[in-house]
């Protein structure tokens, strides 16, 4: 009869409705339509006003205003072993970017250096990294070596440190040019074909891993031509959007990035860029944030990059800077690892005079493990810890300008 299905109705629609966020889920922010309260025993904090996350209880900074989740929480919570000290006396540099307001201070680390017990060590201190990025082991490459078959062992690894850590994750990345399996790039694919296939990789490795995701990587050419790689090639630019809307389908909560090198200061790259988002925003396509690499050289940081990611975050997305690291012409001198700390504060502090700059993470914290001297002859020191995992005047840089 109609009262009872009208309650049966209802009671469906009952855990919608009240949908909490689980622990480290977002709670709020600009363009939020998730749920706004957290599951109990976390609180939902607000680290920018395009950002608020369930953290638990216990971890609580003290810094940052709090919303009680229900039910309260009991004063008899222990105190908090997040890195945020009261007062402006965070130390470490995720620490300190969160009690400035950012979401986090992370780095990129890859697999084969999770034997080194002691970088590890350094790796695992929430106070200094509360985000990982994955450098390799969440590529096409990696993740779906033959069609249809998908391998999570070396994404998972990071993925299960980084939740053992309370870090954020950032998945990187979903559509690259590079790293791709030759079952990509050797077969002669329709349209359609190959639209299906980045919609199945995409959707597939989205929902497995959470919190951010560069869905498309390094698009553009340096002339803001579009990069005429297999999926340019066989699509045009819908493959852009069917990665997005494949990724949003499969994690509607994921932060969705494009994400890109050379677009830091103006010119045609950035513009390029810029011009995308709009297209997509504009038709309706999911993106929620520019990832700003900065694999910067010492002494050349451009001085435009604090108003690009204000143009950025004018068309209503966030921006991150996603692989910093700085490097020079070795060997390394006192004058160069000066000119460095100077340029690494520069880095940090336009992000910080941006709201919408929500986090940074540098290319692995260390020179011990930089990609830097394989790829660029004669280069390298890029990292602001030395290859013997001790600060740099670069941290003292970083910190500064936190
Ligand atoms: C974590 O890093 C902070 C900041 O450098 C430091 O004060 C603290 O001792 C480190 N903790 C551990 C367990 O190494």
């Amino acid at each position: 009869m109609k009262v009872s299905t009208s309650l049966a109705a209802l009671a469906a629609l009952l855990p919608f409705a009240m949908a909490q966020s689980p622990v480290w889920g977002q709670c709020g922010g600009i363009g939020w339509t998730g749920p706004t309260t957290c599951t109990s025993g976390n609180v939902c904090t607000e680290y920018s006003s395009y950002y608020s996350q369930c953290i638990p209880s216990s971890q609580a900074p003290s810094t940052i205003p709090t919303t009680p989740a229900s039910p309260p929480t009991t004063p008899a919570s222990p105190p908090s072993t997040t890195a945020s000290a009261p007062g402006g006396t965070a130390t470490g540099l995720n620490a300190k970017a969160k009690s400035a307001g950012k979401l986090y201070f992370g780095s990129a680390t890859d697999n084969s250096e999770l034997t080194d017990t002691a970088y590890v060590a350094i790796l695992d201190n929430n106070s200094e990294f509360g985000q990982l990025t994955p450098a390799n082991s969440m590529k096409w490459d990696a993740t779906e070596p033959s069609q249809g078959t998908f391998t999570f062992s070396g994404g998972d690894q990071i993925a299960n440190l980084a939740k053992s850590n309370g870090q954020l994750l950032r998945g990187h990345n979903c559509v690259w040019y590079n790293q791709l399996p030759s079952w990509v790039t050797s077969t002669s694919w329709t349209s359609s074909e190959l639209l299906s296939v980045v919609q199945t990789h995409c959707s597939t490795i989205v929902s497995h891993y959470k919190d951010a995701w560069d869905v498309i990587n390094e698009p553009f050419n340096d002339d803001g031509t579009f990069r005429t790689d297999v999926f340019y090639t066989v699509t045009g630019t819908q493959y852009i959007t069917t990665a997005l809307q494949a990724a949003r389908a499969a994690d509607p909560n994921a932060k969705l990035y494009i994400n890109d090198y050379n677009i830091e200061s103006t010119g045609a790259k950035a513009t390029a860029m810029l011009n995308l988002v709009k297209q997509l925003k504009s038709a309706g396509v999911p993106v929620d944030g520019v990832g700003l690499q900065c694999h910067f050289i010492v002494g050349e940081v451009p001085t435009s990059l604090q108003s690009v990611m204000q143009q950025f975050t004018a068309l209503g997305v966030e921006v991150a800077i996603t692989e910093l690291d700085i490097r020079m012409t070795l060997p390394e001198t006192q004058a160069l690892l000066t000119q460095q700390q100077k340029d690494y504060q520069s880095v940090v502090a336009a992000c910080m005079a941006v709201e919408g700059c929500v986090g940074i993470t540098v290319w692995d914290y260390t020179d011990k493990y930089s990609w830097v001297p394989s790829t660029f002859s004669g280069q390298g020191d890029a990292c602001p810890w030395d290859s013997n995992l001790q600060k740099k005047p670069a941290y003292t840089g970083i910190m500064t300008a936190l």
